[in-house]
């Protein structure tokens, strides 16, 4: 009752699934595709941990509609990685301890990508700001900056 078929592009896999017209993108990726990378952290907009990319622009999945996303190129963390070989963001941050407990990690990767893919990684102040709205409460935040900038280079 009150559930509809909808299809996303995710990853690039178009991928079907029933749900309500009222869940967010973020619960329709976790709970309907089983793509847990993407967290909730706040389901509020403010924490950043849900992150990803819809048509190379970042969102907060959790303040968005699945179904207002349908016809759309989605991107989480699980389509980062080509195979075993790792992303250049999820690369850099290996290299620089991006993180600590790891809660915030795959918003911060998408976050960071959207940072240089749109050029906003010029300068270490550049990357914060495009960077604040994704929060680590571990304080990771000079490494999560030095990863940006590597990959900006
Ligand atoms: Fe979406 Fe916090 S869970 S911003």
């Amino acid at each position: 009752e009150g559930v509809s078929e909808m299809t996303l592009r995710v990853n690039g896999t178009t991928r079907t699934l029933r749900a309500e017209p009222r869940v967010t993108l973020l619960d329709a990726l976790r709970e309907n595709l089983n793509l847990t990378g993407s967290k909730k952290g706040c389901d509020h907009g403010q924490c950043g941990a849900c992150t990803v990319l819809v048509d190379g622009r970042r969102i907060n999945s959790c303040l968005t509609l699945a179904v207002m996303n349908q016809g759309k190129e989605i991107t989480t963390i699980e389509g980062l990685a080509k195979g075993e070989e790792l992303h250049p963001m999820q690369a850099a941050f290996v290299k620089h301890d991006g993180f600590q407990c790891g809660y915030c990690t795959p918003g911060q990767i998408m976050s960071g990508v959207a940072c240089v893919q749109e050029g906003h990684a010029t300068t270490d102040d550049q990357v914060r700001e495009w960077m604040s709205g994704n929060l680590c409460r571990c304080g990771a935040y000079p490494n999560i900056t030095a990863a940006v900038r590597e990959v900006a280079k």
